[in-house]
């Protein structure tokens, strides 16, 4: 029985590879597709969501909800990484901007539609999940599983000394669904930044004679550039799509569940995801942690996966 998720995001190519992937999985159903501010403007990932999904055509459609700019837009992205486009310049159609509605009320209206069985993949920062759950209280009860992309509990950000950029991009947003009462798993740097896609690791990519390998070199090509410029990495990160694989394949991941918080404020602090690990903590346990993957097997899920993709 495929699992049914939500995925939502902020293309980007890390996000925009975990769409190729998922859209061609027989072991998923992705219900519904929003798009949320982060790694660019909230109008530029709706139009990258709307554009992957025309260039990828997948079989079943999702509903595609578009979120609009958090209440306090961050003052940092990650253009400097995805370009201004969110895309490396690969330049999609958009043929038909499809009637989309807010993201919100598509999450909201496709976890009803299925209470209690549908997952909330989060790969962006969390605006779109904290409105859902404002405007519909009982959400949260029928919501099957939410895992997030994001935080840091080593103390180590990513886009600022110790906040990793989905929650710092919409710390209130994070406060509010770390709060949440249904499952949840975070998925933080400590283990997404413990393994990088290198540029041998494109030999394994589907071939640029398929027309889905040729966007993913086209996309991942001046990634690699943008990190090797931007912070001398000879690989990239791939948080969303280890994220992914968690969801999908919750048995390649240790968690432990811990008292996680939210820091909102402090000019230095913003954005941490700090856990209570004393004996006797002082918040509530409220969120499995990744602690360790299986990093061998998402790696190989990820090449089989984008290879099945390109291929079907
Ligand atoms: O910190 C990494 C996360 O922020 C990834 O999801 C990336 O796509 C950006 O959204
Ligand atoms: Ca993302």
């Amino acid at each position: 029985m495929p699992k049914k998720i939500i995925l939502d995001m902020d293309p980007g190519i890390v996000d925009a590879m975990v769409l190729c992937l998922a859209a061609f999985d027989p072991t998923v159903e992705i219900v519904a597709l929003t798009s949320v501010g982060g790694n660019v403007p909230a109008e530029t990932s709706a139009k990258n969501l709307q554009a992957l999904v025309e260039f990828l055509d997948p079989p079943r459609l999702p509903r595609l909800g578009i979120g609009s700019p958090p209440d306090e837009p961050p003052s940092l992205d990650y253009r400097h990484i995805h370009g201004t486009d969110g895309l490396c310049g690969v330049d999609l159609p958009v043929a038909s901007r499809r009637s989309a509605h807010p993201a919100e009320k598509v999450i909201s209206d496709a976890v009803r539609n299925d209470p209690e069985n549908v997952m909330l993949l989060c790969l962006g920062p969390l605006t779109n999940v904290a409105r859902a759950v404002i405007r519909d209280p009982q959400l949260p009860k029928m919501i099957r599983h939410i895992y997030i992309a994001g935080g840091a509990l080593n103390g180590r950000g990513n886009i600022t000394p110790c906040a990793e950029f989905n929650i710092y991009a919409d710390v209130h947003a994070a406060k509010t669904v770390f709060r949440l009462p249904c499952t949840k798993t975070l998925v933080p740097l400590d283990v997404t930044e413990s393994m990088e896609l290198l540029p041998n690791h494109l030999e394994n990519f589907p071939s640029e004679e398929t027309r889905l390998g040729k966007l993913l070199h086209h996309l991942v090509r001046p990634a690699l550039h943008n990190y090797r410029q931007c912070y001398g990495l000879e690989g990239m990160h791939v948080h969303d799509l280890i994220a992914y694989m968690v969801a999908v394949h919750p048995s390649w991941a240790t968690t432990e569940e811990l008292p996680v918080q939210i820091e909102t404020s402090g000019y230095l602090t913003r954005g941490m995801t700090i856990a209570d690990r004393r004996s006797i903590p002082e918040f509530p346990r409220n969120i499995e942690v990744v602690t360790k993957i299986k990093k061998k097997a998402v790696l190989q899920a990820i090449f089989q996966g984008l290879d099945r993709s390109a291929n079907r």
